[in-house]
């Protein structure tokens, strides 16, 4: 659905990451850990495009006026170019225009399971979402968090105080073990786990890979260029396990994801 929306706060978190959150209409409560929403940043033409961005929480706040819970939705986000920029510039009472929730969210798996939130860069944004709504089920989650540096790792508390177990990798050691998430995931892989996956496309490549390999269940959000993100213009789309210059096999991320079952995909 499309509505407009009032930014409540836009807080910046570390060096060019912001987290939003904004009024949503009641129906939005239902949406599913992995969907997303298309944020237009401007009501000017410049960018003409609505952003993507997963969402980070949804929830419900009590309003100073009256006492009814008004329900929110949160984004995370990483300013990287115009569109986020301007993002970055909102106030607390700025308009916004939405379109959500979109595409097909997480599916949580068997009860009793391990649940494994492997998330690289703002990739951790839909986990917190996906964490919160597998705690309330009583799950054992763990998550494993990447980045650069210190920087990139973001609202870790947030998890640990939901209960989530959580190890963190960075390239230049300045947090958590120094070196690559996937390295410390593959200490801790094992049976009865499923994996939930979200970052850069080689981080979601490995964690494929490395959950064949242990035989462990795995689906990984994607992120790609997106023009409509409702399955209009196929500018989304991405190679499937079968594609081939002969038999081409695509999937669009929008309306077919962004979440996938990892084997689903094409990796090399
Ligand atoms: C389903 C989905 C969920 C997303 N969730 C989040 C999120 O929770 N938090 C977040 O920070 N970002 C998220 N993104 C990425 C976000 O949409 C882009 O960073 C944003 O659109 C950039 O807009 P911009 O105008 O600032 O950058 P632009 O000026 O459009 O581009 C700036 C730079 O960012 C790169 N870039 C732009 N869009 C993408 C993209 N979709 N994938 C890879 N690189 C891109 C460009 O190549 C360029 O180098 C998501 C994307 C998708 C498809
Ligand atoms: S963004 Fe248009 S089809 Fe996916």
């Amino acid at each position: 659905m499309q509505f407009k929306s009032m930014v409540i706060s836009n807080v910046e978190l570390s060096p060019c990451y912001f987290r939003m959150r904004m009024t949503a209409p009641q129906d939005l409560g239902t949406s599913l850990p992995g969907q997303f929403l298309m944020l237009k940043v401007t009501e000017s033409i410049d960018p003409l495009l609505r952003r993507p961005f997963g969402l980070f929480d949804v929830g419900t706040f009590q309003a100073e006026y009256d006492e009814t819970p008004h329900t929110y939705v949160e984004i995370l986000y990483k300013v990287v170019g115009k569109g986020t920029r301007m993002l970055s510039a909102l106030h607390h009472g700025d308009g916004i225009d939405l379109l959500a929730p979109l595409g097909k969210g997480f599916r949580l798996g068997e009860k009793g399971e391990e649940k494994i939130l492997v998330g690289g860069g703002v990739g951790l944004a839909p986990l917190y979402y996906l964490a919160k709504a597998l705690v309330a089920q009583g799950e054992k989650v763990r998550l494993f968090a990447g980045g650069r540096n210190r920087d990139d790792i973001l609202c870790i508390t947030e998890f640990e105080r939901l209960g989530v177990e959580t190890y963190v990798a960075t390239d230049d050691g300045t947090l958590g073990e120094q070196g690559f998430v996937t390295e410390v995931l593959e200490k801790h892989l094992g049976a009865g786990q499923r994996i939930f996956a979200c970052g850069p496309m080689p981080m979601l490549g490995a964690v494929s890979r490395m959950a064949e390999a242990h035989g462990v269940p795995c689906q990984v959000s994607l992120e790609a260029y997106m023009a409509c993100g409702v399955g209009a213009c196929l500018g989304c789309v991405m190679p499937g396990a079968n594609h081939s210059d002969q038999t081409p096999d695509y999937r669009c991320v929008c309306k077919d994801g962004p979440v996938f079952d990892s084997f689903e995909l094409k990796w090399s």
